[in-house]
């Protein structure tokens, strides 16, 4: 049996609430599917996609890689956007999904209206 030594850090997903010990040299998404976890969206888990576009809200992540400018840009970056496939943790993060698929993720605003047969 091989154990996993590397330093781990608390990684949680705003939207969903899960948490989890993902290492500072993996990636956010590498990390949770370690782990069998789910609440970032998984495509090419190689930058090529933008699926797992998520939000930085609080801690700090460190570069594995290029973050293609086609998913992510200037702008956005400035805002704390990136890729969970092309980033690690360096401390504990807080992140919200950003990407196209945020929206099954998104409270509602208010309660669904009901079908005009069943008022
Ligand atoms: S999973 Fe495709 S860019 Fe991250």
């Amino acid at each position: 049996m091989v154990f996993d030594t590397r330093p781990k850090v608390d990684v949680c997903v705003a939207q969903t609430g899960e948490t989890y010990a993902c290492a500072t040299n993996e990636s956010l998404l590498r990390g949770m599917l370690r782990l069998g976890r789910k609440g970032i969206p998984v495509g090419c888990v190689n930058g090529g996609c933008g699926v797992c576009k998520v939000r930085i809200v609080t801690g700090v992540v460190s570069a594995l890689g290029p973050v293609s400018r086609a998913h992510v840009s200037a702008a956005e970056e400035c805002d704390g956007v990136t890729l969970a496939c092309r980033v690690a943790p360096t401390c504990a993060v807080t992140l919200e999904i950003a990407g196209k698929l945020h929206k099954p993720f998104s409270r509602a605003a208010g309660p669904t209206p009901a079908a005009p047969n069943q008022q």
